[in-house]
């Protein structure tokens, strides 16, 4: 029997016990993307770890220009809004922060081991389970502002087409029903605490390793879709700055893959 939790803004709120993240906190029914939403808060000045969540988005926004789907009150769909005290180059690592701990609440309220696939997505059993699309925005005083956005299929049964070959539920997986409001507050608290590590290094050098021990790709084949032309290499895992070293099967070549210049394809399917 499907047990129905409550998901508003009260409830929330009761589950995050942060000090920062998630301690402003935006609800809506339906919104066309929170990313659009938290975009909007940081021009207009609202506070570093501001969460904008919302349970549908009319026009959700993937990586690559590709949408997300987004039906109404099953999955989560969420941003967080970021005024990073790090070099400009680090704010990309950010994203690897927040898959972590995506990773990290999902093992602790749902009991069950995810892994990532670099950069920045959440499978479980070989299919997608949360897609990360960070944004940055620079202010005309050059400071700057990013907003890290994850969807993370949870109550979800039936996908469209196009995604259904890859992607899952934690419902279908685990045949339980998820309290989003709960899971959310895990995301915040693991987030807060990872990302004060990065603060204090600035970089993944007390991460890295945590990060890799979860790595789906590691020790496999992928293809690397570099536009000055693709190969196919095995991966290692990531470096500090969270770039992915992989070795060419061609020439056997160590090479360091930078997540916003080339993309890896598994060889086998999703992963
Ligand atoms: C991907 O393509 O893998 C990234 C998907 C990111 C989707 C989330 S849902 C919440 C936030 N709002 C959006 O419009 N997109 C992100």
């Amino acid at each position: 029997m499907k047990i129905k939790y409550e998901y508003s803004k009260a409830e929330i709120k009761k589950k995050i016990n942060t000090n920062w993240a998630g301690k402003s906190l935006f609800f809506f029914d339906s919104t066309e993307s929170t990313n659009e939403v938290a975009t909007k808060l940081g021009k207009s000045g609202e506070v570093h770890g501001t969460l904008v969540v919302a349970d549908g988005q009319s026009k959700g926004k993937g990586r690559r220009g590709r949408s997300w789907s987004s039906p109404f009150g099953k999955d989560i769909y969420m941003t967080l809004l970021l005024r990073p005290c790090c070099k400009l180059e680090s704010v990309s690592t950010l994203t690897l922060v927040m898959a972590l701990s995506v990773m990290e609440a999902v093992s602790e309220v749902v009991s069950v081991q995810t892994l990532i696939k670099w950069p920045n997505d959440i499978v479980l059993n070989g299919k997608k389970l949360c897609g990360i699309l960070t944004e940055m925005y620079l202010e005309p005083d050059n400071s700057f502002f990013i907003v890290i956005g994850a969807g993370i299929n949870c109550n979800q049964t039936d996908f469209i087409e196009e995604i259904s070959n890859n992607a899952t539920s934690l419902f279908l997986e685990e045949q339980k029903y998820i309290d989003r409001a709960k899971l959310i507050g895990s995301i915040m608290s693991c987030f807060e605490r990872n990302y004060e590590v990065f603060e204090k290094t600035q970089d993944l050098s007390e991460l890295y390793q945590k990060y890799n021990k979860f790595l789906v790709n590691a020790g496999r084949e992928v293809r690397v879709l570099d536009p000055a032309g693709e190969y196919n290499a095995v991966a290692e895992g990531i470096n500090k700055s969270g770039e992915l070293i992989v070795h060419r099967i061609d020439n056997g070549e160590a090479v360091t893959v930078y997540a916003g210049e080339v993309s890896v394809r598994g060889i086998y399917g999703y992963v």
